[in-house]
């Protein structure tokens, strides 16, 4: 009990030790944090997976054999980790950092909210695990497991523990990136997002506070809260417009239309990318309009000829547009190469059909024109504020590191 938090109203493993009956089938969670799998929940365990034989010839070679799923286990208890601290309550759950009793590894555990559910397991839920583990990749967060915890409205999803969020360092860094460090991590983001959607998942929330990052240079895609498959039919009334954040979210969505596609995603990676080199948010609008004005003012407003869709959108009917201006890319962003420019104007391309694709884009000239991208090992460290570590003296990358960046440049470089 001596590390409760009696003030905070959370579930039994927040508050720490205090037995109730489980509600899981199986045994209570402490036994089931030494014995995994459970030996008398004989009903729930099943069969030993498939040996590894070829599939009988009955069997469709376009669906994958068995042996291609893990096998279906009951979920551990989050009483199998330790509660260190929590790291930030976001909108869809809590996430804490915590430490796995068996191994001693440190990991994030986001406590799902499920609470208010009425109609079983939500979906949200259900589409950000599947998502996790459809897109699994070295710069999307890595998902080790689903733990439960007293009761099945305490679903825990098991996450290695990442130290920051580049929201917080982006706020906390006195400088910018340097262009280089840019580079490498638009190179990891890019190819974060161009597997998930050659697994056939939009994210649909790219920002940076859903961006984590290591100590050691390498950026991991987190929060699939908002992920869905595309290529599925559409239902009736379209797919949902409440997504991504509004500063990331593209014009298509603003102005109403009802399917959208991968192309959602660049152009949050577009502001993404203009965040990185300004140090803040490219769109701060309070609302739809201000947003859809800030965005003709930086890119000229939309014509015939750059979106020729545009004037079908429903909302385009409601607002008139300012007069053509040409676009302000080369104010903006005074010290960005051609090169980079070209590649910012292209994420941020009105018609969703010509925007560039994350494939595409990390074949963009802008990444191999010096200065080139810097080996994730040369980022510096920084203290880690989701771990609850102070900064000593005022936020500084390193010099050797900076010294490092600078000798990068006049030598050869390694391959991200
Ligand atoms: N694996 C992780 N390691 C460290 N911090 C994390 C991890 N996952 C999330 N966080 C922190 O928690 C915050 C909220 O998590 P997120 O998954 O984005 O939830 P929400 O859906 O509530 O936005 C993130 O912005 C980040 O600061
Ligand atoms: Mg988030």
């Amino acid at each position: 009990m001596s590390d409760s938090t009696p003030s905070r109203k959370r579930s039994k493993w927040d508050e720490n030790e205090e037995e109730q009956p489980p509600v899981v089938a199986g045994p209570p969670p402490k036994r089931r944090a030494k014995h995994k799998p459970p030996p008398d929940s004989a009903e729930s365990t099943p069969p030993p997976p498939p040996p590894n034989v070829p599939r009988p010839s009955t069997h469709s070679r376009y669906v994958p054999p068995r042996t291609h799923h893990p096998p279906i286990l009951p979920s551990r208890s989050v009483y199998c980790y330790e509660r260190l601290n929590q790291i930030e309550e976001g909108s869809y759950g809590v996430v804490f950092r915590a430490r796995d009793k068996q191994t001693g590894d440190i990991v994030a555990l986001k406590k799902l909210k499920l609470d208010e559910e009425k109609n079983g397991f939500p979906i949200t839920a259900l589409r950000e695990i599947n998502a996790l583990m459809a897109c699994r990749h070295e710069n999307v967060v890595g998902v080790r497991e689903v733990v439960v915890g007293d009761t099945l409205t305490q679903v825990f999803v098991v996450m290695d523990f990442i130290e920051h969020d580049l929201k917080s360092l982006l706020t906390l860094m006195p400088t910018p990136f340097l262009q280089s460090e840019i580079k490498t991590l638009m190179l990891q983001l890019l190819s974060a997002v161009g597997h998930c959607h050659s697994n056939w998942i939009l994210h649909r929330d790219l920002k940076t506070s859903n961006l984590l990052m290591n100590n050691r240079g390498t950026i991991k895609v987190a929060d699939f809260g908002l992920a869905r498959r595309y290529g599925d039919p559409v239902g009736v009334g379209g797919m949902t417009q409440l997504v991504v954040t509004l500063w990331y979210r593209a014009p298509e969505i603003l102005l109403g239309a009802t399917t959208y596609s991968t192309a959602v995603d660049m152009w949050s990676v577009g502001c993404i990318f203009a965040e990185l080199i300004l140090k803040e948010p490219l769109f701060q609008a309070k609302g739809d309009i201000e947003l859809l004005g800030m965005i003709f003012k930086l890119l000229g407003a939309p014509t015939s000829n750059s979106w020729p869709e545009y004037s079908t959108l429903p909302v385009a009917k409601t607002i008139s547009l300012p007069s053509p201006q040409p676009h302000q890319f080369r104010q903006k962003f005074q010290y960005l190469t051609s090169a980079g420019i070209d590649l910012l104007m292209s994420l941020l391309t009105y018609d969703p059909e010509r925007r560039i694709t994350a494939e595409e884009a990390l074949q963009h000239p802008y990444f191999i024109e010096s200065p080139l991208p810097k080996h994730p090992d040369l980022f510096g460290s920084f203290p880690s504020a989701a771990a609850g570590e102070k900064r000593r003296k005022p936020f500084s990358p390193s010099a050797p590191a900076r010294a490092a960046d600078y000798k990068l440049l006049t030598e050869e470089i390694p391959d991200p």
